[in-house]
C-alpha cells in the first residue's frame, strides 16, 4: 500500500480501521465481524510507527483504533500520527468526548 501511495501521489493514510484478525491479541475475540475500540489500541500504534518510520516522516497518517481517552490518542501522535481519529470511543464516553480528547492533546502541546 505505502507503494501504491508513493507511485499515485496521494496525500496520506488512515491507519488503521477495524479487524477481522482472530490470532494474537484478538485470539479471544468470538464474535464474527470487525473488531473496533481498545482491543486495536496497541496493534494499531504498532502500524502508526511502522508507516511513519517507513515513509521518514513525510506521509501525513491519521491514526484509528481504540483512542478511549486522550492517552491512546496521544500514543498515536507519538507514534508518528498527524492527526487522530475516533469512532468507539464516541460509543462508550459520549458526544462530549472528542472535545475531551482534542482539549487535552492541545493542552499536551502547550507542555
Ligand atoms: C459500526 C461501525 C461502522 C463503521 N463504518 C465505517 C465506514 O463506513 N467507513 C469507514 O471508513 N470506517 C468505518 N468504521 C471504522 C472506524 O472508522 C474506525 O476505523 C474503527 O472503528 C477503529 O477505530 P475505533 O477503535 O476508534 O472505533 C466503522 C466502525 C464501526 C464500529
Amino acid at each position: 500500500m505505502l507503494q501504491c501511495i508513493a507511485e499515485f501521489g496521494l496525500d496520506g493514510i488512515i491507519a488503521t480501521t477495524t479487524t477481522l484478525a482472530r490470532t494474537g491479541p484478538f485470539a479471544a475475540v468470538s464474535e464474527a465481524g470487525g473488531l473496533s475500540g481498545a482491543p486495536l489500541r496497541q496493534r494499531s500504534t504498532e502500524i502508526i510507527g511502522y508507516i511513519a518510520r517507513a515513509t521518514n516522516g513525510r506521509l501525513p497518517i491519521i491514526g484509528v483504533g481504540g483512542i478511549m481517552d486522550p492517552a491512546s490518542a496521544g500514543e498515536k501522535l507519538d507514534a508518528g500520527a498527524t492527526l487522530v481519529q475516533l469512532y468507539t470511543g464516541l460509543i462508550y464516553r459520549g458526544p462530549f468526548f472528542a472535545a475531551e480528547v482534542a482539549r487535552a492533546l492541545a493542552d499536551r502541546q502547550r507542555k
